[in-house]
């Protein structure tokens, strides 16, 4: 044995025997494992706990954007995204009321990196399938494998979507097999205090046994990370009790069976039609998944009127493309007649800055939430542990013990990570607001300002930013404001009936609109962007 393999063995027992390491981290989540697998790259040893070892059946985190792809390669763990018969995902292909548009994510500049921005009208589905067959591409429809064959489509960026649970036990799997860090299944129920000092030790856990029995069981860590996802136990204490989720709609959750829709490879957005947008993805070859949105208090979904199915069946489904229908029936027949799909509630949760708390950490869902309408979730938890791993590198943070450098190092990670998760979760909740408008003017009109600025070609820098892959906050005002007067136009070229003699004599009424157009759109945005920016 060579000295550092002996060392690494000893390290290895002290987390094993004495349950003793660097870094606790608590969730074996889509942080927690990336987070973890950083830290031990870096040489610590890392103790990471999950309550629930078996691949988890969940309908959150299944599309990971190119953003994500690209940060998910800088920790190390770009293979576990192979193997899980996941499909590339090329950009969104939007539907609203009968127009739709394919919009492709943007290329990067291979010498600058930054986001190529062209201004090209997007074709509809049916051209758009068309040219790529003359282009003589692959004709991906149903059929995967033009990923896998190493022959990507076109030279822009591709995310990914697949089974959440499968890709959860890749990252396991990574974790479990390397050398610095312990996996252990156990409950964890609290944080242990230093005896005269608000210092946090580690944490305190209920472990199963073989026997089914239960034991306490004590971790100890010179920094606990606490990533345990949405419903966190431990938001209130470290985040303080004002840190509460904003909830506006639900997603309810359907898995579609060998459902073609054209074209392969793209994340399909329905809006205008049904009160809330619809999402339709592909994550296997067989599988897509459909997100249905039910705002809160939705009157059409009321147990009166046949609750949350009959809704679907009744408001949603006929809005639907006709190709499509069939399979959201058959997947509602094969779940029985009373049940409910599954469903998550869509929160909305702004960052919190963590230097007050000693020896702990709360982070990804736990600390920050946005819409789940753009996929930006996992996207923003890798991004944000290749910052935390920079900032709390052992060049820089030789002890993570030293409560005050790590604090600085948080200080640091709360405004440079905005960079990005300001964009991702101000875009979310304004598009959501947008998509999801339905009798109200003026949220309609910049619904339909939208869709046209998108139809005409303006669409590389949106999505570069939704992906993660354009860092600029200004750029994503600029776009949002642009999209504003888009609207303001469409509406007065309305009102006016495009300029007839009678349509003219409107012009005030039209002006009255864009005052309020442009007011409406201030509310959508500045508030969320305030709030994002803090
Ligand atoms: C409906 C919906 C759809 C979404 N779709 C997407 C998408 O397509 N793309 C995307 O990028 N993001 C998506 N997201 C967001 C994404 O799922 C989250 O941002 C991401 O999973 C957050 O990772 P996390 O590690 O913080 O939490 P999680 O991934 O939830 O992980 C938390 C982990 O902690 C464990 N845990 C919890 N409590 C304890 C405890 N007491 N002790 C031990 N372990 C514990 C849990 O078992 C779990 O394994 C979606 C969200 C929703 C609601
Ligand atoms: C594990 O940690 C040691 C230092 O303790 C380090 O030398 C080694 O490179 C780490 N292993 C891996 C796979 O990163
Ligand atoms: C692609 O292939 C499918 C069958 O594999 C076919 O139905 C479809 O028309 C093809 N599309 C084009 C544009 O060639
Ligand atoms: C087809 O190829 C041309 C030239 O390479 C390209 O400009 C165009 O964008 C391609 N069309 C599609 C739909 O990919």
């Amino acid at each position: 044995m060579t000295i550092d393999a002996d060392s690494a063995a000893r390290v290895a027992a002290r987390r094993q025997q004495y349950h003793e390491a660097d870094v606790v981290v608590v969730g074996a989540g889509i942080f927690g494992c990336a987070v973890a697998y950083a830290l031990a790259n870096q040489g610590r040893s890392v103790l990471l706990l999950e309550r629930w070892m078996h691949e988890p059946d969940r309908i959150v985190g299944e599309l990971l954007q190119p953003g994500g792809v690209a940060a998910l390669e800088k920790i190390g763990l770009g293979h576990c995204i192979e193997g899980i018969d996941a499909i590339p995902c090329y950009g969104y292909h939007v539907l609203y009321h009968k127009d739709d548009a394919v919009l492709e994510y943007p290329a990067t500049d291979p010498v600058t990196g930054r986001v190529k921005a062209v201004v090209r009208r997007n074709m509809d589905a049916k051209s758009y399938v068309a040219a790529k067959a003359q282009n003589g591409s692959t004709n991906g429809s149903a059929k995967k494998g033009a990923y896998d064959n190493g022959q990507k489509q076109s030279k822009r960026a591709e995310g990914r979507a697949f089974h959440h649970g499968r890709f959860i036990v890749k990252l396991r799997q990574a974790c479990q097999a390397h050398e610095n860090i312990t996996v252990v299944e156990t409950d964890v129920q609290a944080t242990i205090h230093g005896e005269n000092s608000p210092e946090i030790l580690g944490v305190e856990s209920r472990t199963t046994l073989q026997n089914g029995e239960k034991k306490l069981d004590f971790f100890f860590g010179q920094l606990t990370i606490i990533a345990d996802g949405y419903a966190s136990r431990f938001r209130k204490q470290v985040l303080g009790p004002t840190k509460v989720p904003v909830v506006r709609s639900k997603f309810y959750a359907l898995e579609l069976i060998d459902c073609p829709f054209q074209p392969y490879g793209f994340g399909h957005v329905v809006i205008g039609a049904a009160p809330g947008p619809v999402l339709l993805y592909q994550i296997g070859t067989h599988e897509t998944r459909a997100l249905i949105d039910v705002p809160d208090r939705e009157p059409a979904a009321s147990p009166a009127n046949g609750g949350v199915r009959g809704y679907i069946e009744k408001v949603v489904i006929p809005t639907l493309p006709l190709e499509v229908q069939p399979s959201f029936r058959a997947a509602l027949a094969a779940m029985g007649e009373k049940q409910i799909p599954k469903s998550m509630p869509n929160s909305w949760l702004p960052p919190t800055k963590q230097t007050q708390h000693p020896g702990v950490l709360l982070l990804g869902d736990a600390m920050n939430m946005r819409h789940p309408l753009t996929g930006g979730g996992m996207t923003v938890a890798f991004n944000d542990v290749v910052l935390l791993s920079e900032l709390l590198a052992p060049e820089k943070v030789p002890d993570l013990a030293d409560s005050e450098k790590v604090a600085e190092a948080m200080k640091v990670f709360h405004w440079r990570r905005k960079a990005w998760t300001s964009i991702i979760n101000v875009l979310a909740q304004a598009l959501y607001s947008l998509f999801a408008a339905q009798n109200d003017r003026q949220l309609v009109a910049l619904q339909k300002g939208c869709f046209e600025y998108f139809r005409r070609g303006h669409t590389d820098e949106p999505l570069g930013m939704m992906s993660g892959m354009l860092q600029e906050p200004l750029t994503l005002a600029r776009h949002f404001f642009t999209v504003a007067f888009v609207g303001i136009w469409i509406n007065a070229v309305e009102v006016c009936n495009g300029g007839s003699l009678l349509g003219l004599l409107k012009a005030p009424l039209a002006l009255i609109d864009a005052v309020l157009i442009l007011w409406r759109a201030c509310v959508v945005f500045l508030p969320v962007m305030w709030k994002e920016l803090q």
